[in-house]
């Protein structure tokens, strides 16, 4: 019974979750291992759609053991208002496991993101973060002044840490962002955050161990991955990248297992391509087409409500995504949305001073220069209906093999629509 990982290959929004989903009815235990209540991950099930920011998706079977581990950011808040509406609508919450090592994500680091982005946006220079206080906390990590889960159950130190915290938080606020009404009461967090303890203590365990013994016994381990390749902090286009990894490697770490005990590295993508926040994208459209997917495919974020940007599929980002990952397999969303296209681009190479390159640049001013070079095929209908391979057009079997060669991964998942039953397996 194999560890997988799944993570997103392209900007987010490849439809991680329902790939998650379907792959967890095999599964015993599925865990999340970066990102934090930034993520917005769709499950949708006959009729009814969840929404999941911090909770594995995996949580929809009942007896699936699911588990935020240490790689990732948690809101305290967050998670307790997932968990009390995932009860509401009845759905057992009690398989849930919280690794003592997660950061937290505390008041003064929202602020903080909101600060940050509103002076940059002062010479349009924002990231469009989701402001849920994702880089602050991360960079509190890795500052090492951060809070732990674990700090939570021991008071003084806890205490201790945000009083710290909060002092130097405030200062920062109204000396360097100039925000004087935005300044945090040290006492006041260490209240609420006590009443979060509370609730949050019989979900908190050290969750390296209960990920290896579960691999180690032979059970299925599904990693499902958040943001996407093109967002991770060291790959992606950086700086408008999110702070964490979202790549196969950050799942490691993110869980505290080596990579000898992954089997699998799956990588989500959709037949095209979207991006939500500021950043350069190659083949962004800004034309009808561009709106049309944006409408087909309901292409607005899932935490924002933001209009995603559109684009047409690149096979330069799909197959930096295939190597940084060691990707093993490739799950293919949301091709039915581009059904009634006469043509359909994949972009194949990026034309770069004088020469086609087929590597993914560094730098930003390198990419702001490079054109797509398209290769254009034929389009097809109304896919939605299909369920098996043979059903599908010619047109989308050539669509497929022609990405798989030039990604160099095969592709084993198809999907034709959001819902659980709306997916394809190939071989
Ligand atoms: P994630 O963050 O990667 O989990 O993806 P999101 O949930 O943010 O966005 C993916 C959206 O596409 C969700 O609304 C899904 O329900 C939907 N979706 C997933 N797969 C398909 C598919 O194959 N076709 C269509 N039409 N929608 C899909
Ligand atoms: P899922 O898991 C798409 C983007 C933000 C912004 C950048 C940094 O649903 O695929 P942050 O708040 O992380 O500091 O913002 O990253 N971003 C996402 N885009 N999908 C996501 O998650 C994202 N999480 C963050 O829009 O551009
Ligand atoms: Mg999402």
């Amino acid at each position: 019974m194999p560890a997988k990982v799944v993570i997103g290959a392209q900007w987010g929004d490849e439809g991680k979750a329902k790939i998650i989903d379907i792959l967890s009815e095999k599964a015993d235990v599925v865990v999340r291992t970066q990102g934090g209540n930034n993520a917005g991950h769709t499950v949708a099930v006959n009729d009814e759609v969840y929404k999941f920011q911090l909770i594995p998706s995996g949580i929809l079977y009942t007896g699936k053991k699911c588990v935020v581990a240490n790689g990732v950011v948690i809101d305290p808040e967050g998670i307790l208002g997932e968990i009390d509406g995932l009860a509401a609508k009845g759905i057992d919450v009690s398989t849930l496991r919280i690794s003592t090592r997660a950061h937290l994500v505390m008041p003064y680091h929202k602020g903080l993101d909101k600060a940050k982005e509103a002076l940059k946006a002062k010479d349009g220079k924002e990231i469009g973060t989701t402001m849920k206080g994702i880089g602050p906390c991360y960079m509190d990590k890795a500052e090492r002044s951060g809070i732990r889960v674990c700090d939570l159950y021991h008071e003084e130190t806890f205490a201790e840490k945000v009083r710290e915290n909060v002092k130097i938080k405030n200062d920062m606020l109204k000396y360097v962002y100039h925000q004087d009404d935005l300044q945090y009461d040290a006492e006041e967090i260490i209240k609420s955050y006590r009443a979060y303890a509370e609730r949050l203590k019989p979900f908190v365990e050290d969750t390296t161990v209960t990920v290896y013994e579960a691999i180690k016994e032979g059970k299925e381990v599904l990693f499902e991955g958040a943001q996407g390749t093109l967002l991770d902090l060291d790959l992606g286009t950086y700086p408008y990248v999110t702070s964490s990894h979202p790549i196969t490697g950050g799942a490691c770490i993110g869980a505290g297992i080596g990579p000898t005990m992954i089997d699998e590295c799956i990588g989500v993508m959709k037949g095209y391509i979207t991006r939500v926040g500021k950043g350069p994208f190659p083949t962004e459209l800004f034309d009808a087409t561009g709106d049309r997917i944006r409408e087909e495919g309901h292409e607005f974020g899932t935490v924002t409500g933001r209009p995603r940007r559109c684009g047409w599929f690149d096979a330069v980002i799909g197959e930096y995504a295939v190597r940084t990952s060691g990707l093993t397999q490739i799950a293919l969303n949301k091709i039915d949305v581009l059904k009634d296209l006469e043509v359909i681009k994949i972009c194949v190479g990026y034309k770069f001073n004088g020469e086609v390159i087929k590597y993914f640049p560094a730098s930003l001013e390198d990419l702001e220069k490079c054109e797509p070079v398209y290769e254009e095929m034929e389009g097809w209908g109304d896919i939605s209906g299909a369920r098996t391979y043979e059903e599908l057009p010619e047109s989308v079997k050539k669509y497929i093999h022609r990405i798989e060669e030039l990604v160099g991964c095969k592709i084993t998942m198809v999907g034709v629509g959001p819902n659980r039953d709306q997916n394809i397996v190939i071989g």
